[in-house]
């Protein structure tokens, strides 16, 4: 009989809460040695409510260590921001010439319906938190998620925040986080026919394929609705910002660059203070659609693969490259290797486990379809595959579990740039989530998947003609034991 919901399927490598409602990654910085993750988090339920900061730490982006609540809910709910480290102490809030940890995040007010910007900071590495209080309040129901970063060219903070239904990203000024200056806005667009946009974030990135030190521009926003899959999904542009306003790249074409083509990555935020200067972000793996019907227990809620960031010239285009962080190759066990397995509508079965991370080069030949198979104990199958002809990558969830959701069960495509013969890809899986990198990682799909019961097992098939899997390269990735 099928068990469900099934037990939770704990992943080995990602994060998610011990217990409880989990949305947003909030407050990422990096400090002495431990990357910050602070998370929208419900202390009393699963469904979202009572909003709070979470806390976890990590030395390696993958093993996280859970700590008490960081901001609780007072009279107002701590909802999504981030966290800086204020070096030169312009705030104030330093203790004995050490530099504060500072969060500034939105309180909403669940009276008055209003969302202002606050500001709490701690001296003790994130430990606990003294409120500040509020810093910029301009009388709206709909201005929130501030990412604050400090702008050396102008030597000012800098806060990109959304006014969320207007789908605006503002940008304010401040010289110690406390007064802030409005500077200018950007948007709408074009592309913004969603119902909002949250969760901003606004960096720089080296450009992968450009002149030596080229770089640009990234502002990143989430949108509640209309997003790839149709459920929630986030954008970027690529432009310049001088510290007051963000222009577009010339000739930017303004139709919809996804960061992510699957239904799952939401509510992304980057990390500030990186030591070696990579851009790191995460998101928080769900579709808003069905964030509530998540079959998991105790815990309800979990982060994507922190991925590092650069962006590539694709064309005219330009496009977001995307590669799970390099510290998931130091967690890898031993390797399985195939070489030249010819595949044909049989399924072929493979030996691999269920948290794992696979290069793969698949020369699909005369197949119209190639595809890996994860199939549970009752026979729900999720498919993995490429179409040569429309030269697409997906995940197929139409058969991968019993019902969570009318819009789960649902196929997720990227269409790769022009080209013809063998491609390569980069799988990441754990237990209910698969993160799919192709074409240099400017295409990902990010899904999860629920079984009925049962272990996964693998297998690869072709159809339509026999394909060939030049090589695949799999390590299995076991959860990390914290000293
Ligand atoms: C995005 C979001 C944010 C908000 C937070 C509240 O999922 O709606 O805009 O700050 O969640 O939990």
């Amino acid at each position: 009989a099928a068990q469900w919901p099934a037990p939770d399927p704990r992943p080995s490598f990602h994060f998610a809460p011990e217990r409880n409602w989990m949305n947003d990654p909030n407050g990422l910085v990096f400090f002495e040695g431990e990357y910050h993750l602070f998370y929208q988090y419900n202390p009393h339920g699963d469904r979202w409510g009572h909003m709070s900061w979470g806390h976890a730490v990590s030395r390696d982006l993958l093993s996280w260590e859970h700590l008490p609540i960081a901001i609780p809910e007072t009279e107002v709910m701590a909802f999504s921001g981030s966290a800086v480290i204020d070096w030169k102490n312009t705030s104030g809030f330093g203790r004995n010439g050490k530099p504060p940890m500072v969060a500034i995040y939105t309180g909403f007010d669940p009276v008055t319906k209003n969302q202002s910007q606050f500001v709490a900071y701690s001296t003790d590495r994130g430990r606990t938190f003294s409120r500040h209080g509020k810093v910029l309040d301009i009388g709206s129901a709909e201005f929130r998620d501030p990412k604050v970063f400090w702008h050396a060219p102008t030597q000012r903070w800098v806060m990109v925040v959304v006014k969320a239904s207007e789908k605006k990203a503002a940008f304010y000024s401040s010289r110690d986080l406390k007064q802030w200056q409005h500077e200018s806005d950007f948007g709408p667009t074009a592309s913004s026919t969603s119902v909002n946009w949250e969760c901003p974030d606004l960096f720089e990135l080296p450009v992968a394929n450009g002149k030596p030190g080229e770089k640009r521009w990234v502002l990143a926003v989430s949108q509640g609705d209309k997003g790839p899959d149709n459920g929630s999904g986030g954008q970027y542009f690529v432009g310049a910002f001088d510290g007051k306003a963000f222009t577009l790249e010339p000739g930017w074409e303004d139709t919809p660059h996804w960061q992510d083509l699957g239904a799952d990555f939401y509510a992304s935020q980057s990390w500030s203070e990186v030591p070696d200067g990579r851009r790191i972000w995460i998101g928080w793996a769900t579709d808003l659609r069905y964030a509530h019907a998540i079959p998991t227990t105790p815990a309800r809620g979990l982060m994507t693969l922190p991925r590092t960031l650069t962006l590539r010239r694709e064309g005219a285009d330009w496009r977001l490259a995307q590669a799970p962080v390099r510290e998931l190759e130091s967690r890898r066990g031993a390797l399985t290797q195939l070489e030249d397995l010819t595949l044909g509508e049989t399924p072929v079965p493979l030996k691999l486990g269920e948290s794992l991370d696979m290069q793969l080069a698949i020369d699909p030949q005369l197949a119209s379809q190639v595809a890996l198979s994860l199939t549970d104990a009752q026979g729900y199958t999720l498919l993995i595959g490429y179409t040569p002809a429309t030269r697409e990558v997906f995940i197929d969830r139409t058969r991968a579990g019993p019902h969570v959701h009318d819009a789960f069960p649902d196929r997720n495509i990227a269409a790769l740039p022009p080209g013809d013969g063998p491609i390569t890809l980069r799988l990441v899986v754990d237990r209910s989530i698969v993160e799919l990198f192709a074409a240099d990682g400017t295409r990902v799909i990010t899904d999860r998947f629920f079984r009925g019961g049962g272990a996964l097992s693998w297998s690869a098939h072709a159809l339509g003609g026999r394909a060939r899997i030049q090589s695949l390269r799999a390590w299995p990735i076991e959860p990390a034991v914290l000293p």
